[in-house]
């Protein structure tokens, strides 16, 4: 499939943008100061806090912030376990008193970060795919 672009320079944050990159959902989230400070915090929390697994990220994304800019996340919204949608949560709290903000998915219950990565102790085995993409000079996203 061809690239897809957007465009992140009116992007507020706190907000999402949905794709469709070669039949997927990818979302482009930018993250706020406060998102990125959280996401060292929860490393403890986390089955592969490191972003160890190759095929999860290409290997410029296999960093805490698994992104090229670390206020912009591109992610392929599919649950690793059976390939669900999980549920943008964002805010701190939404989801019980102790959720920093994230991802959950409302078929098992498995949860991520807003860097796609998963916690320990939930079904889906790995963190979300982040997909192939640059980001350019003009403030554009190009996936793909
Ligand atoms: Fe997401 Fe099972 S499909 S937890």
């Amino acid at each position: 499939g061809a690239p897809v672009e957007v465009d992140t320079s009116t992007m507020q944050p706190g907000q999402k943008i949905n794709l469709t990159w070669r039949g997927q959902p990818v979302w482009v989230i930018r993250r706020s100061e406060a998102a990125l400070e959280r996401l060292p915090e929860l490393n403890d929390r986390l089955r592969d806090p490191d972003s160890t697994v190759a095929s999860q990220q290409p290997p410029y994304a296999q960093n805490i912030y698994r992104s090229v800019d670390p206020e912009f996340l591109v992610l392929v919204p599919i649950c690793t376990h059976l390939g669900c949608i999980p549920s943008f949560m964002p805010q701190p709290g939404s989801l019980d008193t102790n959720w920093p903000g994230g991802l959950f998915c409302p078929c098992h219950g498995s949860r991520f970060d807003l860097a796609g990565r998963v916690y320990s102790g939930v079904p889906a085995p790995t963190n979300l795919v982040v997909p192939p993409y640059r980001v350019a000079d003009d403030g554009l996203i190009v996936v793909g």
